[in-house]
């Protein structure tokens, strides 16, 4: 890896609908920090890192847990399912990782427990407000946070917790919206506590080792989950995910605002899971195509991803929000197989042409693309160690995407393994 200089403080974020190879770049970046931490959403992440052809999925632990000189944080911001931590964990050490002594978990972590989870599949059986979650239970864990009667694990280790309360209100949705069959207050309360107990020894004062770390001059990764489209405030609403999948959600995820130099990671298309419009939709052969060579299945409930065209108004909306310059383009390597790749420059809505990014999702479904068509530049060679040994029609792709979207790409990824990355300086 040829880094340039290694910024103190860095986050690397999701542009698009998530599932933009995040997990892979955390990895990569990971071999120079010290310290990787994750700031929102939940164990619905599906954060697949390929390492000398074997092949983690990470949900909780942030993807720089496999680089074994790195602390490993989980913020505030994160929902927390305790028993999917602890199987990750145990995952991990059977696959010869281990996170003991490197894994801080911040005790304000609001808990993702069994009645959300049932209240999630519940809601998602009815066709009305159907959003297509990944069914964790991650959205009435964060309704309890917002409604401030959410479980954090702290409450539980301090005996303080009102999980009765949690359980008790989840139950009136449950019979009285859904028919659906009531939690067990009591069990949840007993497996909580003792799940809490095994979690323990990770639980530290996040903000507080980060700030000491930040000012040891030590660099540190911040990993976003979902991205900028799935954002609660600024995606495609409702279809978004409950947390805030920006940048600066890392301040209030975290505890502590770190100012991250800011890398923005975007596919050469685009793909969606759920519910919500995707105006660059591709249909047919080439979709097909693109879903086989790129693996688009979602790494944490397998769904078949919608895929798409680059969808130029979304990025440019994704950059700004994160008031990010620098993008790293990945699957180049599958894109450039097809003989022709499109790009959305604009919508059409209403018979105007629209340069920006609808605020709904309504509008986003009525949004005609227009196009522009380049040529595509075949299989990328197996080893490539410099930008200039990419194709010249794959380099002139990343060239027209810097012009469209006012950013430069500064890393480009042509394959799934850890070595298959580069700086472009
Ligand atoms: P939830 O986060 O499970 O509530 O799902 C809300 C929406 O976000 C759905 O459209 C999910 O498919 C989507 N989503 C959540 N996490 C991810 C992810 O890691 N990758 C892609 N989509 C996600």
């Amino acid at each position: 890896m040829s880094p340039g200089k290694a910024a103190a403080c860095r986050a690397l974020v999701g542009l698009q609908w998530g599932d933009e190879g995040k997990g892979k770049l955390i990895d990569w970046l990971a071999a120079e920090a010290r310290h990787v931490a994750r700031f929102q959403g939940g164990h619905n992440a599906g954060h697949t890192v390929v390492v000398e052809g074997r092949k983690f999925v990470l949900h909780l632990l942030p993807s720089g847990v496999i680089n074994e000189g790195c602390r490993c944080y989980i913020g505030q911001g994160v929902a927390l399912d305790l028993a999917a931590l602890l199987e990750e964990i145990e995952i991990l050490r059977q696959g010869g990782v281990d996170c003991a002594g490197r894994l801080a978990v911040s005790p304000h972590c609001a808990l993702v427990m069994p009645h959300h989870v049932q209240l999630d599949a519940a809601r998602e059986q009815q066709a009305a407000g159907k959003i297509g979650t990944t069914l964790r239970g991650i959205g009435p864990a964060q309704e309890d946070r917002a409604a401030r009667c959410a479980v954090r694990l702290g409450d539980v280790l301090a005996g303080a917790a009102r999980i009765e309360a949690s359980v008790a209100k989840a139950n009136c949705q449950l019979a009285g919206l859904h028919g659906a069959p009531a939690a067990d207050a009591a069990a949840i309360a007993a497996e909580i506590a003792k799940l809490a107990e095994q979690v323990k020894p990770y639980v530290a004062d996040v903000p507080a080792e980060l700030e000491a770390a930040a000012g040891r001059g030590e660099a540190i990764l911040l990993e976003g989950a979902q991205g900028a489209l799935l954002d609660i405030e600024q995606g495609s609403y409702p279809f978004v995910t409950s947390s805030s999948c920006l940048a600066s959600g890392s301040a209030p995820g975290l505890g502590i605002d770190l100012r991250p130099e800011v890398i923005g990671v975007a596919k050469a298309y685009v793909t969606r899971v759920g519910m919500g419009a995707l105006p660059t939709r591709i249909e047919g052969k080439e979709a097909e195509f693109l879903v086989e060579q790129g693996a688009e299945f979602g790494a944490t409930t397998s769904r078949r991803r919608d895929v798409g065209w680059l969808d130029i108004p979304a990025l440019r909306h994704a950059l700004r929000l994160n008031a990010c310059g620098s993008i790293a383009l990945t699957k180049l390597d599958v894109l450039g197989l097809l003989e022709r790749v499109k790009v959305c420059v604009a919508y059409r809505l209403d018979g105007e042409r629209l340069a920006s990014w609808p605020p709904s999702d309504r509008m986003l479904q009525r949004c005609e693309p227009e196009w522009i068509e380049l040529p595509g530049w075949g299989a990328l060679p197996d080893k490539v160690e410099a930008y200039d040994e990419l194709p010249a029609a794959c380099r002139d792709y990343v060239a027209k995407i810097e012009e469209l979207a006012g950013a430069r790409v500064e890393i480009v990824s042509c394959g799934p393994e850890r070595g298959a990355t580069l700086w472009r300086t």
